[in-house]
């Protein structure tokens, strides 16, 4: 018998600084500085920070680096670059590393963004009749020019693992003052030196520890410069951080998974890079950054939508399409950005939840079995939750949390969840869903954990450290464990939804 647990619906206390823009803490993974807690492993697996900061002058105005996104099934992958020349978009594919008998495919070339005055040009590739456990090689065409080749090893579908980041948010370290530097604050250049470096230095380490993960989620806010003011020199800083974000080597060979978050939400840098599978471009309330979008992958449904977006009708238009599309989907998993089942300070009782109360009976109605969100850089796990099938307020941006009767109302109208399990370890064939928020996976930036726990949170933690999540499915089962990337160590107990019906 489930056990099941009415969440009080209480009008929450209001607290001090409700609403008001908090400030990254003091914590970060500062390059320099070099903490003994890393084990070896961890430093060794990659480039040295000496080499790194040699090699900046060169990789920061890196723009034109590939990409490689999932496609819409396991048989295809997507290739995205910027090039200086349009007409250009080609990939060839062979399974010999001598590119014998490769097999030439071809996309799209569009005019995209203008980088420190020169126009680019966005090039979409799709490689299709993949076929799993095989090693392939790919080139891709830039400017005229045949690239080195770079390997692709496709992984099995019957179980499967892929590997979850948060906010790696490349440049957001700007403004620290580096222990072992000469005492000055990072500009947001040297930031994104120190971010990629330290993004290069997890995907190693998580990557070494779990060589044959299919592919790798990213929770939004890729990057840090928004381009709020939409000046040229802000949107260099951006491209910067985007040519950092994509530098490291393992990049070149396992597709990731992009999620837009509040960061990259404000300009077309994030759809010009990322050549994502079935994006959802009817969404009437898109950001500039692009569409939600959905694909396949084994018995897996994956649905990324973009919650910068308010207009929850386009959310559930989009998720109602990805389910009709594989209605056998024996894991249906949503990604978004903003945390609106989340423990972090900065977000977790604000802007984090702004949708929470029309997202929850749409998650409910589709049968989500995990969401997988970011923003709050801390870690949390929930209870499996449900909605409550009451009427609640619905929200959007506008929403005014500094004043404290509408953040009251707010918060009481948030209360629109029920608690169906609270079991820990292995759930069999649970109700609800269960709710993810990642750390950051490079430490560019911290929150503090919002000093009252809410009730709907399992486990929750802020090591101070990046972290990263790996994912293992089976045609019953699927498995989450997180851990601490400087030492491999689990920074929860593993957490395995069981089906077996
Ligand atoms: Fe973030």
């Amino acid at each position: 018998m489930k056990k099941r647990l009415i969440a009080l619906t209480i009008a929450a206390l209001v607290i001090g600084t409700a609403g008001t823009a908090l400030a990254a803490t003091e914590h970060w993974n500062d390059a320099s500085a070099q903490p003994g807690a890393r084990t070896a492993t961890y430093l060794s697996n990659a480039t040295s920070f000496e080499t790194w900061k040699n090699n900046w002058e060169h990789t920061k105005q890196d723009y034109q680096q590939i990409s490689l996104s999932p496609g819409r099934n396991e048989t295809e992958l997507n290739f995205g670059w910027y090039s200086k020349k349009s007409g250009f978009a080609k990939i060839r594919i062979s399974k010999s590393g001598s590119m014998a008998d490769y097999k030439e495919f071809s996309g799209t070339s569009k005019k995209g963004t203008v980088v420190d005055g020169v126009q680019y040009y966005t090039n979409k590739v799709t490689v299709t009749g993949l076929e799993p456990n095989t090693s392939y090689y790919y080139q891709y065409l830039l400017n005229g020019f045949w690239q080195d080749k770079a390997k692709y090893q496709s992984q099995g579908t019957d179980s499967f693992s892929m590997l979850l980041v948060g906010d790696p948010q490349v440049g957001a370290s700007v403004s620290q003052v580096p222990k072992n530097g000469d005492g000055t604050a990072q500009s947001a250049e040297i930031a994104a030196r120190n971010d990629s470096y330290n993004w290069n230095v997890t995907l190693n380490s998580a990557l070494k520890a779990h060589p044959d993960v299919s592919m790798i989620l990213s929770a939004g806010d890729q990057i840090n410069e928004t381009v709020k003011d939409g000046s040229a020199e802000k949107l260099l800083e951006q491209e910067r951080e985007y040519a950092g974000f994509l530098s490291p080597q393992v990049l070149k060979s396992v597709p990731l998974a992009t999620t837009i978050g509040n960061h990259d939400s404000l300009t077309a840098g994030y759809q010009n890079h990322f050549n994502i599978p079935n994006p959802y471009t009817q969404e009437k309330g898109a950001t500039a950054a692009g569409n939600g979008y959905y694909y396949r992958y084994g018995n897996a449904l994956f649905i990324v939508i973009n919650t910068n977006n308010y207009n929850a009708a386009d959310h559930k238009a989009l998720i109602d399409k990805a389910v009709k599309s594989f209605p056998n989907a024996k894991w249906k998993i949503l990604m978004f950005h903003q945390d609106i089942y989340g423990s972090g300070l900065d977000h977790s009782d604000s802007d984090g939840i702004i949708l929470r109360t029309q997202l929850t009976p749409i998650i409910d109605e589709y049968q989500i079995d995990v969401v997988l969100q970011g923003h709050d850089h801390t870690y949390s796990r929930t209870y499996q939750l449900t909605g409550d099938a009451k009427a609640h307020a619905k929200y959007d941006k506008s929403v005014d949390l500094d004043d404290s009767a509408v953040k009251a109302a707010f918060l009481a109208q948030n209360q629109c969840y029920q608690i169906v399990e609270t079991g820990n370890g292995t759930i069999t064939n649970p109700e609800g869903t269960v709710y993810f928020a990642t750390n950051s996976a490079t430490g560019s930036k911290y929150y503090e954990l919002i000093p009252m726990q809410q009730d709907y949170i399992a486990a929750r933690s802020q090591t101070w450290t990046p972290t990263y999540s790996l994912i293992q499915i089976d045609q019953n089962q699927f498995t989450i464990n997180t851990y601490e990337a400087a030492t491999g160590k689990p920074i929860d107990q593993s957490y395995t939804i069981v089906k077996t019906k």
